[in-house]
């Protein structure tokens, strides 16, 4: 149930994504009141309508459509507005598409926002359209989340429990960095049971192969281009992302998620936005967590800053 009498939960967006969202937020129970704001609003109107008809079997909800004005009394709003991958794109393809439609939806969602309003961001690519979000906000950066690495981790922990045959919730261990081809695996701090993974499978006899936590690392990197070219979109998985992480703030949880949050000197990154595990609570990201990295991990963390750094000021030129 929600933490609070009254809790209100804004998507902006309800194509595959916002919609599937949609459904996730009203299933978890997150929200006593859910707003769905689309450019295509008889599309808002019939995913109302859609997720109404469930109130008998759902925890209870009012689902209504919006507008962007209607956005400024919500505890959360979700942002998956916008265009997605086609086939061969890469999420930073969709850059100035994406970020066209923010210069004018995000000014609209947050000049009348509560002082305590938090801003999720999914579209992509995530990582600079919430730097953008910050930008044209002017909320402070704990209160602009995107969804980062969480999607990323969820499919290591994934690919690592059938590898390991154990519960993918047993799996500790993240996936930091870009949100997209420059992510990091955290393979030097990843735990299984309490023990380092190579130390567990070894334990059990199966330790890893030459190249075996490469290849791993490449099926979770290109799992959306799979995705994506078998069903034309990713919206699962996504969808349950984004509601763990809208229940962590309005439950005031402070859980551990690996999402894209303004670097302000950790590992010495200014002034890019990038995932690293996070503490959330009612206010947003509490705290960003540094885990000891590997040299190479570190490297690499840095080589995606860079991707991340130079995606943003290219919006510019
Ligand atoms: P979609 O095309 O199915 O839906 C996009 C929706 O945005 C459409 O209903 C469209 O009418 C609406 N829209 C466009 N401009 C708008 C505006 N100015 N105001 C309100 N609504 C507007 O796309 P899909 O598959 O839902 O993907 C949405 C975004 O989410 C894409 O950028 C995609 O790449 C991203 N995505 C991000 C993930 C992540 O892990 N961060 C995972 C999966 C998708
Ligand atoms: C995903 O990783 C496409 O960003 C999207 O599923």
């Amino acid at each position: 149930m929600p933490a609070n009498d009254h809790t209100t939960v804004a998507v902006v967006g309800v194509g595959a994504v916002g919609s599937t969202t949609a459904f996730s937020l009203v299933t978890h129970g997150v929200a006593s009141e859910l707003i769905l704001v689309d450019v295509d609003e008889a599309r808002a109107t019939g995913e109302a309508m859609d997720l109404n008809h469930g109130a008998y079997f759902a925890p209870p909800v009012d689902v209504r459509t919006g507008d962007y004005e209607d956005c400024w009394d919500a505890d959360v709003v979700v942002v998956t507005a916008g265009a997605s991958q086609q086939d061969g794109e890469t999420r930073l393809d969709l850059l100035e598409r994406n970020a066209d439609i923010f210069e004018e939806m995000i000014p609209a969602i947050t000049e009348g926002m509560a002082d305590d309003g938090v801003l999720l961001v999914v579209t992509n690519p995530v990582d600079v359209l919430t730097q953008l979000t910050w930008e044209l906000s002017e909320l402070p950066a704990e209160q602009v989340i995107g969804s980062g690495t969480t999607l990323d981790t969820s499919r290591f922990r994934h690919v690592l429990g059938e590898r390991c045959d154990v519960d993918a919730n047993h799996i500790h261990g993240y996936v930091v960095g870009e949100h997209g081809d420059s992510e990091v695996p955290l393979w030097s701090s990843t735990t299984v049971a309490g023990l380092p993974v190579d130390d567990y499978l070894a334990q059990h006899g199966e330790p890893f192969a030459e190249g075996e936590k490469a290849d791993i690392a490449e099926t979770v990197r290109n799992a959306a281009y799979e995705v994506i070219d078998r069903k034309g979109a990713t919206n699962y998985a996504i969808a349950l992302a984004a509601t763990d992480i809208v229940e962590a703030v309005v439950r005031d949880e402070e859980v551990v998620l690996p999402v894209s949050t303004r670097m302000t000197g950790q590992y010495g990154l200014e002034d890019v936005f990038l995932s690293l595990p996070c503490v959330l609570d009612r206010g947003g990201v509490r705290e960003v967590i540094e885990p000891t990295l590997s040299a190479s991990e570190r490297d690499a963390l840095e080589e995606s800053a860079a991707v991340l750094r130079e995606s943003r000021a290219a919006l510019e030129e």
